[in-house]
């Protein structure tokens, strides 16, 4: 296909940040052209999995069309809601979102490493910041699936103020979305990941829920590294005070990679994480009922379905569409429904 053929090639010998600026500028301008949207679910293939009612599920009382997701760090600011759902997705996840407006860290701050299909990024939150993200959302039509906020803390927030940070960014964006995800595992803010210790975690999600009248889906992203206990403390914090986890953030681990890159510093992602991710799946599942969104290395409709085998109520991926290209999700989600039941019985 023309994409495997000329774009990616012409994409990949661009730096990896650039290159996801051209493609967020094209589908920016897809999505302000009339039919833009339909064009691309069309060109994608996407709009071949409209109908495919098997794979529509009820999660934290939000209907999904169906259980693949963007994962956070796509769109950070929310400029492409219009038009990625015209890639298949049955929800995005948009941010981190700070409160306040932050440039994140210098480049280069992307990496690819497509040997083992897998990034590495230290972006360090850059984000526009809640209030204009809040305006973007208000000034576009609704999106088309279910959307997740996912917030980020700014770098020069002092630990203590942490929580009223949090909770003043969910209060911005609260209107906006139909789920909302504390992100306390970005590895490149510093001091951020100590944030999922049980007594700031509880904090944080206190105030948010505090101010948290709507009673909005609250759910809190784990980092893989966590050592055992703190990760097990880090989900029965959440069983009381979220409805929800997203397992799990990118890793500082260095496995599946050349071992030049222990001298990057940044989270790894794609599929040298899919493993490790899994099993604090099933790690997490086997503690709580509460719903959980596989992250990590996901690419294929059998690490899809591998990972709502394993207890994932939905999946998302970020890696696997960097090199799986545009048609990724589309294959993915015919594959899945293509095992469900009643696709069969067509
Ligand atoms: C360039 C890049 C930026 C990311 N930014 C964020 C972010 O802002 N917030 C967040 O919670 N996760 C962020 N992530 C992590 C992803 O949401 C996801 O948890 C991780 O990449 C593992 O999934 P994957 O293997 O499908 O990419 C980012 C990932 C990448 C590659």
């Amino acid at each position: 296909m023309l994409y495997e053929s000329v774009v990616q090639p012409w994409l990949f010998r661009l730096d990896a940040e650039r290159a996801h600026e051209e493609v967020s500028g094209a589908l920016a301008l897809l999505a302000s052209l009339p039919g833009g949207a339909h064009a691309l679910a069309a060109l994608t293939g996407a709009s071949e999995t409209g109908w495919v009612k098997s794979l529509e599920k009820d999660v934290f009382g939000v209907r999904f069309p169906n259980p693949v997701g963007l994962a956070a760090g796509f769109d950070k600011d929310g400029r492409l809601v219009p038009i990625l759902p015209a890639l298949g997705f049955g929800f995005l996840e948009i941010g981190s979102v700070t409160l306040e407006p932050q440039p994140g860290n210098p480049q280069p701050r992307l990496f690819r490493i497509p040997e083992s299909r897998a990034l590495l990024n230290r972006m360090g939150f850059n984000s526009e910041g809640a209030r204009a993200v809040a305006r973007r959302l208000a000034s576009q039509d609704k999106c088309r699936v279910p959307l997740g906020i996912n917030l980020g803390l700014n770098k020069d927030t002092p630990r203590a103020q942490a929580p009223a940070a949090y909770a003043r960014a969910f209060r911005i964006l609260a209107a906006h979305g139909d789920y909302f995800v504390v992100n306390v595992s970005s590895p490149n803010t510093p001091g951020l990941r100590d944030l999922q210790n049980a007594a700031d975690l509880t904090a944080i999600l206190a105030e948010i829920q505090d101010a948290n009248a709507a009673k909005k889906p609250v759910l809190v992203k784990l980092s893989p590294d966590l050592a055992p206990e703190d990760f097990d403390a880090a989900v029965a914090v959440a069983d009381k005070f979220a409805r929800g986890l997203v397992v799990s953030n990118t890793t500082l681990a260095r496995d599946g990679v050349d071992a030049a890159w222990s001298q990057e510093a940044g989270g790894l992602s794609g599929a040298p994480l899919k493993d490790r991710a899994d099993a604090l799946l099933r790690r997490a599942r086997a503690l709580t009922k509460l719903p959980i969104i596989g992250v990590g290395g996901i690419a294929s409709t059998e690490d899809a379905r591998l990972r709502l085998d394993a207890g994932a109520d939905l999946v998302q991926l970020y890696t696997g569409l960097v090199y799986g290209g545009p048609r990724a999700v589309r294959d993915i989600l015919i594959g899945l429904a293509r095992e469900t039941p009643l696709f069969n019985g067509r």
